[in-house]
C-alpha cells in the first residue's frame, strides 16, 4: 500500500497516539509536526524522525509552508479545531480530526463547508466506529437478527478517577474553556447510538448536573491539595494514589500521567502534584462541568433510546441493551449475549476487541481501526472505507447540541 504522508498538529497525548500507529504498521509517515511545547515537539520529532524543515511552533507556522503532506491530524485542544482545520482543508490536506469538531455548532459547519468545498476526506476520530464489537452489532443489525431495533438502553460508565482526572481537575473541567460534557465526553456515545440507529432522532429531552464535585460536597477537615490533606488515604479521588499508582506501568504513563507530569519518578509527580491542578481536591477546583447526564432520544418510527452518563462507576467499555421485534442483544464492549425470539435460543459473540475502554488502551481498538481506515482511505483515495465524513458526524453533533438545549430549557427539542 501506498506510504501516506501526515502533518501532525499537536503533539500530544492524541497526536502521538495515531502517528505511532501510522508508524508501526508502516502505512503512514510523519513528515512535519506543529508543537509549541518545545519539550513535546523535540520528542515528537526524534521519535518519528522528522527533519528540522518538518518542526513548527504552530498550526500557524505550519501552515504557511504549503501543503507537505498529504494528510494532517488535528489533535490540538477542543476550542483549536475550527483555524487549523478550515486552513488544512483549504490548503489541500485530508484530515483527520479529533472530536469535537469544534465547540459551536457555526464552527463545526465551517469545518464541515470547508471539507466540500476542498472535495477532501475529513474524518473526526469518533473511534467507537471502527471498533471490531462496533463492527459485529452493526452486523447483527443489519443482517435482521433483532427484526426492528425498538429501544436501545445505552451506559457510558466514565469511571471515578478518570472523571477525577479530565472533567475535575483537567482540562476539560470547565465549558468556558473547553465544552459541555455531552460534546467533550459523550459526543462519542451520541455519535455511535445514531450510527447504529442509521439516522438521527426526531425529539430529544435530557437531565443532568454536577451532583458532587463541587465545595458544598467537601468534608469539612478536607485541604485544597490532596498532599496536605488528612482524609486522603481514605478520599476515592485521592490524586497520589492515583498518580503514585501509574508509575513503573508504561500505559498509564502514558495515560493519564503523561498529562500531570512528563516526570517518572516519585518525586518528580509529588512535585507536580504539590504545584499543579492535577493535587487539587476535588471538591476545590474550578470545574463546572456534568457529572452525570441522561439523553431520552425519540426517532421518526417511534423507537426510542436512553442514554446514561456517568462518574460513578469502575472505567469500563460502555454497556448497551438492543430490544428488537425478534430479538434482544446486551453487549458490555466485548461480548455480545443474543436472545432469539424465534427460537428461544441464546447465542454469546465474543468479538475479540483489542485492549480495554481507555486512551490508554487504545480505546477496544477503535483509535487502532480508525488510523488504519484513514490511511488506506487517503491511500487509495477511496472515502467509503471511512465510517463517517464530514457532514455525518456534523449531523451527529447537531444531536448533542439539541441535547443540551433540552437540558438547559428543560424541554423536548424536536429535530
Ligand atoms: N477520540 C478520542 O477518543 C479522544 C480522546 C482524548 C482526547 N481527544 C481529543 O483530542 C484533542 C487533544 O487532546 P490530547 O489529550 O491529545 O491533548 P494534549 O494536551 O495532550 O495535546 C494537545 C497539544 O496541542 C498543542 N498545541 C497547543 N497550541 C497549538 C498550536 N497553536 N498549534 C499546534 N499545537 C498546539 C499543545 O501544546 C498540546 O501538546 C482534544 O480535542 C480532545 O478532546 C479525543
Amino acid at each position: 500500500m501506498t506510504e501516506v504522508t501526515l502533518a501532525v498538529v499537536g503533539g500530544g497525548l492524541r497526536g502521538l497516539t495515531y502517528a505511532r500507529r501510522a508508524h508501526a504498521t508502516g502505512a503512514g509517515r510523519v513528515v512535519a509536526v506543529a508543537e509549541p511545547d518545545p519539550g513535546r515537539r523535540a520528542a515528537f520529532a526524534a521519535e518519528f524522525g522528522i527533519p528540522p524543515e518538518g518542526e513548527h511552533l504552530g498550526w500557524k507556522e505550519l501552515a504557511a509552508a504549503g501543503r507537505v503532506a498529504d494528510a494532517a491530524v488535528i489533535a490540538t485542544h477542543d476550542q483549536l479545531h475550527t483555524g487549523p482545520a478550515v486552513t488544512m482543508a483549504d490548503l489541500g490536506y485530508h484530515i483527520l480530526l479529533e472530536k469535537p469538531m469544534a465547540t459551536s455548532e457555526r464552527e463545526s459547519a465551517r469545518i464541515a463547508d470547508a471539507a466540500r468545498r476542498n472535495g477532501i476526506m475529513l474524518a473526526v476520530c469518533h473511534v467507537l466506529r471502527y471498533t471490531p464489537y462496533t463492527r459485529v452489532v452493526r452486523g447483527l443489525l443489519d443482517g435482521g437478527r433483532i427484526g426492528r431495533l425498538v429501544s436501545v438502553q445505552h451506559l457510558e460508565p466514565v469511571g471515578w478517577w478518570h472523571q477525577a482526572h479530565s472533567f475535575v481537575r483537567g482540562h476539560w473541567r470547565r465549558q468556558d474553556t473547553s465544552a459541555p460534557m455531552l460534546l467533550a465526553k459523550a459526543c462519542h456515545d451520541i455519535d455511535w447510538l445514531v450510527h447504529l440507529f442509521g439516522r438521527p432522532p426526531t425529539k430529544i429531552s435530557s437531565f443532568g448536573s454536577l451532583s458532587h464535585f463541587r465545595a458544598e460536597e467537601r468534608p469539612a477537615p478536607a485541604a485544597d491539595r490532596c498532599l496536605d490533606c488528612p482524609l486522603e488515604p481514605s478520599c476515592p479521588y485521592s490524586a497520589k494514589r492515583l498518580y503514585l499508582g501509574c508509575l513503573g506501568d508504561p500505559d498509564s504513563e502514558f495515560w493519564p500521567l503523561s498529562a500531570v507530569t512528563p516526570g517518572r519518578t516519585e518525586a518528580e509527580v509529588l512535585e507536580a502534584l504539590r504545584t499543579g491542578p492535577y493535587g487539587r481536591c476535588v471538591y476545590a477546583c474550578d470545574n463546572d462541568v456534568v457529572d452525570h447526564q441522561e439523553v431520552v432520544m425519540e426517532f421518526d418510527d417511534g423507537a426510542t433510546c436512553s442514554f446514561t452518563m456517568s462518574a460513578f462507576t469502575p472505567m469500563e467499555h460502555r454497556r448497551t441493551r438492543l430490544f428488537g421485534t425478534h430479538g434482544y442483544i446486551d453487549g458490555d464492549g466485548s461480548t455480545l449475549r443474543l436472545v432469539d425470539f424465534r427460537t428461544g435460543e441464546e447465542e454469546v459473540v465474543e468479538t475479540a476487541g483489542e485492549g480495554g475502554p481507555s486512551a490508554a488502551d487504545g480505546h477496544g481498538g477503535g483509535d487502532e481501526g480508525l488510523t488504519d481506515a484513514f490511511l488506506a482511505a487517503v491511500a487509495s483515495g477511496d472515502a467509503s472505507l471511512l465510517r463517517s465524513d464530514a457532514a455525518e458526524s456534523l449531523m451527529t453533533h447537531r444531536v448533542v447540541w439539541a441535547a443540551e438545549r433540552a437540558r438547559l430549557t428543560g424541554s423536548v427539542v424536536t429535530l
